[in-house]
């Protein structure tokens, strides 16, 4: 007899999703001009506590769309961890300007923000802190580096919907925050995103870019003075967004409920390196993260393949920017030494994570892996 399947994340769509929809589609509104986008960006600002939400159609966009406003281009360097997801670098490449890696922490897998000064140059102008797999990254210290060198901070939060640090929301601190709402994050909208500031002038620029340079003001001429990007989000998907961030509070609480199971279970197994805690942090364990140590007995991939066999799916760790052939070839600077990054890459993998998990999964889940480490 088959096992039953535990996927490694499933969107849970468990609240007014097909209601709004079908309101959205019986009114004919499914391009982006809709209540629904206007409806998303004003509660995602108000869960922020920001005073600006701008709607996108991916979080790579999201963070492309934050660098242009910011004014980052072709000659500029933005500092960004090693050990993040290569979209944070696409969206760098795009503009034209140049990633500079920093080795991520032993324990957080998190920008390590005491390397940070030592990466600053003369072309140094924004750097992009990564909440990785919904830790939020050491803020306090960024920002006031980051200030005392007149730089931008871009958060890419895509992994840190309702993350907290010292309180704040996760993407509220930086000049700019960046989400994702692809299908396996806290909240989805299937393909989606969303940029936040709390600046004005940001917010316009945000606007205008993301759709054509359309003049925001006055009559639509088809004139248009600067090169923008249509990553318009559309009111079908705003509004599955909105039903979606409904219920954020109860997704957040069931994936930390989650990771409490999972470390209770887990913790104390020879070779399981179980997910750091930070006092400052609230993680909203977008992804329930351990390394498989060498003295497990098994190789992250043996272990991998192992739970694949028996029905639960797992995914590894990101390839760290610094080994990616694309970033060399760009014009990155691939040098230097990047030990933590190094050894948590190849060691690391997700296990199911979803919102909808229950405990008998989790339970499954962590019998079948503490019984693939060999006796000793
Ligand atoms: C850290 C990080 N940044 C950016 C993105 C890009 O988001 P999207 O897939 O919506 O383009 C992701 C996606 O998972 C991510 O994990």
């Amino acid at each position: 007899m088959s096992l039953p399947f535990i996927p490694v994340c499933e969107p849970l769509l468990l609240g007014r999703e097909l209601e709004y929809v079908t309101s959205a589609v019986s009114k004919g509104w499914i391009s982006s001009s809709g209540p629904y986008v206007h409806e998303f960006e004003k509660k995602f600002a108000e869960h922020l506590g920001v005073r600006h939400a701008v709607t996108v159609c991916n979080g790579t966009v999201a963070l492309h769309l934050a660098l242009v406003a910011a004014g980052i281009g072709e000659g500029d360097e933005v500092i960004v961890p090693t050990f993040t997801m290569f979209a944070s670098c696409s969206a760098i490449c795009y503009t034209g300007a140049k990633p500079v890696f920093v080795d991520c922490e032993r324990d957080s897998w998190n920008l390590d923000v005491s390397q940070v000064e030592a990466k600053i140059t003369s072309r140094t102008r924004a750097i992009m802190p990564v909440h990785i797999y919904g830790l939020p990254c050491d803020m306090d210290p960024l920002l006031e580096l980051a200030k005392r060198h007149g730089l931008v901070v871009l958060e890419d939060a895509a992994e840190a919907i309702g993350s907290e640090y010292k309180g704040q929301k996760c993407g509220a601190m930086g000049d700019f925050g960046c989400f994702s709402f692809f299908a396996n994050k806290v909240i989805t909208t299937g393909e989606g995103g969303m940029v936040v500031t709390n600046d004005d002038a940001h917010a316009e620029q945000l606007r205008y870019y993301k759709n054509l340079c359309f003049p925001l003001k006055g009559p639509r001429r088809y004139l248009h003075e600067h090169v923008g990007f249509n990553y318009r989000m559309p009111n079908t998907s705003a509004a599955i967004g909105l039903a979606q961030l409904e219920r954020v509070d109860d997704y957040v609480e069931r994936r930390r409920e989650n990771a409490r199971r999972y470390t209770e279970r887990l913790r104390g197994q020879r070779g399981i390196t179980l997910p750091a805690e930070r006092s400052f942090a609230k993680n909203s364990f977008w992804m329930y993260s351990i390394l498989i140590e060498d003295d497990f007995g098994l190789s992250r991939d043996q272990v991998m393949a192992a739970l694949g066999e028996r029905a639960i799916e797992t995914r590894s760790f990101f390839v760290p920017m610094h080994q990616q052939v694309a970033l060399r070839d760009y014009g990155c600077d691939v040098g230097g030494s990047y030990p933590n990054s190094e050894h948590v890459s190849p060691r690391g993998l997700y296990l199911p994570s979803g919102s909808g998990l229950t405990d008998e999964q989790i339970e499954r889940v962590c019998r079948e892996l503490i019984a693939l480490a060999p006796v000793s």
